[in-house]
């Protein structure tokens, strides 16, 4: 099948990248020329394990094509993927100027009847508009068919998820081009359920907020470990063996980041106020995340008084390991509150560097390695569960810094054996070799 893909963001270039090794001929547009330029070198604008292999194969042997021109890529195109972004607007609602300049360059640039599939994560609704969009603004008398489907892949193991994902969501108006879709995707052999629009816009927003929900349960139950001496772990543990409740999202840490559950919360939210809906659970999912934020640095403050003047290492800017995405970190706000309290922030991330210098405080200075973040550190914040990161203060015998670890990356036994004060989240602390 040859097929266009508008935007070449998370979403776009890893869809594309995997519609490609299964045997479609993909061509990928997007409006920034440098990127173009480097995607069709192979060289991908995001650190994503296994993109840059896939993406080099596909386009030695053809199939994966880049360009800026509309024209050009969505000339003769069948099937049209949308999947520029959406980011969040001041109110919290999803900004749709991508998505109408894509309706708008689709309506002006194709020949043929089309199949338009939308990726992009849009509130309930707005698949049916993007169909009139591209109506209104055709010039020719076309026949313009709209499928959502929502996609679920997780940074860090998006390829894994794209092939081996639990199920594949088309939503559409009849069966036709959803059949379609279907066949493109049977290569993957992952489950496809088909249903209507709205119900497929509306898993998407459901599901995350589910799963965001989870995390800030955990994460209050957490809290409240803390003040009765139980261990968070062994609780979660004890929950998710529970088949109805499920073991997936419930570790405990400083809250969630990234660029989907905070956004999209937040979209759901604003979306269930304009059809006068009270979204409370999600509401207070929000709340306690932000909060959660601040864990670690209240844990800090009764520990030395105060921060002014302490050399922080902050282990971990990413918001989740395997990706160099800051968008949505719990780096920002903690990083911010730590410059508020006047610590000195040394800060260190295997890959996430380069995008946190645009985007955390400037105060911040950058270490090498990790041996150059720890070196003569008060105190420590783990804020990203990096291999590298574990596997370093696992190994390297040190007495000091005082370690806080927000993502709970070592067992209580295992804190024990590192020999250093060790505070994490919903545990008790271990003060060398000791309970506290
Ligand atoms: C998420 C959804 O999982 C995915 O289906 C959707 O398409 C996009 O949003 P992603 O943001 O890539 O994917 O990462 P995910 O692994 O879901 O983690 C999101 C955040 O939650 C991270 O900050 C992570 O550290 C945090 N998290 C996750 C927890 O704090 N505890 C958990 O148990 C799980």
């Amino acid at each position: 099948m040859d097929i266009a893909v508008l935007g070449t963001g998370y979403v776009g270039l890893v869809t594309s990248v995997c519609l490609s090794e299964i045997g479609h001929e993909v061509t990928c547009i997007d409006v920034d020329k440098e990127k173009v330029k480097k995607m069709a070198l192979g060289i991908s604008p995001i650190y994503e394990p296994g993109l840059v292999e896939l993406m080099t194969s596909n386009i030695n042997n053809g199939r994966l094509h880049f360009t800026v021109n509309h024209k050009e890529g969505l000339a003769n195109k069948k099937i049209i993927y949308i999947a520029v972004g959406t980011p969040q607007k001041k109110d919290r609602s999803a900004d749709l100027r991508f998505i109408v300049q894509a309706a708008k360059d689709i309506a002006h640039n194709i020949k043929n009847d089309v199949i338009i599939v939308t990726k992009s994560t849009v509130p309930v609704g707005t698949n049916m508009y993007i169909k009139e969009l591209i109506l209104e603004n055709l010039t020719t008398d076309l026949k313009v068919e709209i499928v959502s489907n929502p996609e679920f892949l997780r940074e860090g193991s998006a390829i894994k998820d794209t092939f081996y994902g639990d199920q594949i969501v088309i939503g559409s108006e009849n069966d036709g081009p959803a059949s379609i879709l279907e066949k493109i995707y049977k290569p993957f052999g992952v489950p496809v359920f088909k249903t209507d629009i709205y119900s497929a816009e509306m898993i998407k927003y459901a599901s995350n907020a589910f799963l965001a929900s989870k995390i800030s349960f955990i994460n209050e139950m957490a809290n409240m470990c803390e003040k009765i001496g139980a261990n968070i772990d062994d609780v979660a543990k004890g929950m998710g063996q529970d088949r109805r409740i499920g073991s997936h999202f419930l570790r405990a840490g400083i809250g969630y980041g990234g660029s989907c559950f905070p956004k999209d919360t937040q979209a759901l939210v604003k979306m269930a106020e304009n059809v006068q809906c009270d979204l409370g659970i999600i509401r207070s999912t929000i709340e306690i995340n932000e909060l959660q934020h601040t864990v670690l640095l209240k844990k800090a403050k009764e520990r030395f008084g105060n921060l002014v003047g302490k050399r922080l290492a902050l282990l971990g800017l990413t918001y989740k390991p395997n990706t160099d995405d800051i968008r949505g970190a719990p780096s920002i706000p903690i990083s911010e509150q730590l410059i508020k309290e006047g610590a000195n922030i040394i800060a260190y991330d295997p890959v996430g560097m380069e995008k946190a210098r645009a985007i955390l405080p400037k105060e911040i200075q950058y270490a090498g390695s990790l041996e150059e973040a720890l070196l003569n550190a008060d105190l420590a914040f783990i804020l990203t569960e990096w291999d590298e990161i574990i596997e370093y203060v696992e190994n390297k015998l040190m007495e000091e810094p005082v370690i806080f670890d927000g993502r709970n990356c070592f067992s209580l036994e295992d804190a024990k054996k590192l020999n250093v004060e060790y505070h994490s989240i919903g545990r008790p602390a271990v003060l060398k070799g000791k309970d506290a």
